[in-house]
């Protein structure tokens, strides 16, 4: 038997041995911006789970970038020696595409990890400052942002260039561009967020200038082969917000200027909007994206069944599929899911034992324990 989910895909001249990728998760478990022993666990765990591609979480390219004072960053030499450990670890016990997500919080940094508190940090807490395109909360009562100035913004492009370099001075496969979820470009891009007077507000063109000079100057300073990609918005849910069509047309541009891939996920630039969450409920906004632009396209957003998965590959919705928290309940999803699919599983050799078809009746473990 065939399964399209099992099938290779070419991304940059990286070649991914199946469509399953790992999305980035924010494990809040970094002192002052450095990867811990948690990050061996977690990212070595996940690496040896079948998955053909695996992002690392969220990475700030500056301190105020943080959503919250334990996330990941890339910004100090003892950020990029920290994470380096964890590569060495990584590529040593896994062939997996490993990259990085870069990104700037932008109005909803200063905040609370999940399990330390509701919402933003009070000054007594260590919060600081905020920065986003304008000087608009996230929500009534949040702190306002400092409306970013010109120099502002070229100092953080300048600041994304520089963990672009020490990504690629760590060997990292490639680099992922955090533009959606509300975090600080997916603000640009939006109306919602974005109310600047200037070249960087209002049109389409405008709201897109600063995600494009960013996406440009990594493109510039990561090594040409190495795939750059971005994580997108289909639509911010919300009316008035990023829609479907300005998707289509941000995906097209960053195609022109190089991008490799774009997943397409959404939401999280205001905090009442509605979304209607269910069973693959992002997937048609990667599907037009993909049609409509020819850029190498991720799904995300509750895939978590292998028939699923494999339906959305075999139609050709999208070119790949981007798991989180389907990949944390089980990190043998892909495994699972091939044996579901009555495909070979990619096991490490040390796991090969596990696989069902090994188990079969009369067949001893062998004199080796
Ligand atoms: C624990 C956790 C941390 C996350 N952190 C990030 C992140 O760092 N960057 C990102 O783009 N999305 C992040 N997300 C969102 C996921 O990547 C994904 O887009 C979303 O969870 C929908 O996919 P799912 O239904 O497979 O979980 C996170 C999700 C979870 C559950």
């Amino acid at each position: 038997m065939t399964a399209q989910l099992f099938t290779p895909l070419q991304i940059g001249n990286r070649t991914l041995s199946n469509r399953i990728t790992v999305a980035p998760m924010c494990q809040y478990s970094a002192i002052d911006g450095s990867m811990t022993d948690w990050h061996l666990m977690h990212l070595g765990s996940l690496a040896i789970s079948g998955a053909s591609m695996l992002v690392m979480e969220m990475t700030a390219v500056t301190p105020p970038g943080h959503i919250t004072p334990h996330c990941v960053g890339l910004y100090s030499d003892d950020n990029e020696a920290a994470m380096q450990r964890v590569v060495e670890f990584v590529r040593s016990i896994s062939p997996i595409v490993l990259g990085v997500q870069l990104a700037h919080a932008g109005r909803k940094a200063s905040a609370h990890r999940p399990w330390s508190g509701q919402g933003f940090l009070r000054p007594d807490e260590g919060a600081w400052q905020t920065e986003a395109p304008s000087a608009v909360p996230l929500a009534p009562g949040w702190p306002a942002p400092h409306a970013m100035t010109r120099t502002d913004m070229q100092q953080l492009t300048q600041a994304f260039v520089r963990a672009a370099q020490r990504a690629a001075r760590i060997g990292l496969d490639f680099i992922e561009i955090h533009s959606t979820h509300g975090y600080l470009l997916s603000e640009f891009l939006s109306p919602l967020a974005n109310k600047r007077a200037d070249e960087y507000g209002g049109s389409l063109e405008n709201r897109m200038r600063f995600p494009m000079e960013v996406f440009r100057a990594v493109r510039g300073a990561f090594p040409a082969d190495r795939p750059v990609g971005a994580k997108i918005s289909g639509t911010d849910f919300v009316e008035g917000g990023f829609s479907p069509d300005e998707a289509v047309v941000y995906s097209g541009m960053l195609k022109r200027e190089g991008c490799a891939y774009v997943t397409v996920s959404g939401g999280g630039v205001v905090l009442d909007a509605k979304v209607p969450v269910g069973p693959g409920y992002q997937v048609p906004f990667a599907e037009r994206v993909k049609k409509e632009t020819g850029i190498t396209t991720g799904a995300v957003g509750m895939i978590t069944d292998p028939q699923q998965a494999e339906a959305i590959i075999a139609s050709g919705q999208a070119d790949f599929i981007s798991l989180a928290r389907a990949m944390l309940f089980n990190p043998r999803w892909p495994q699972h899911a091939a044996v579901a699919l009555g495909v070979e599983a990619p096991y490490p050799p040390q796991y090969e034992r596990a696989a069902p078809k090994a188990w079969r009746p009369g067949r001893t473990l062998g004199k080796l324990a």
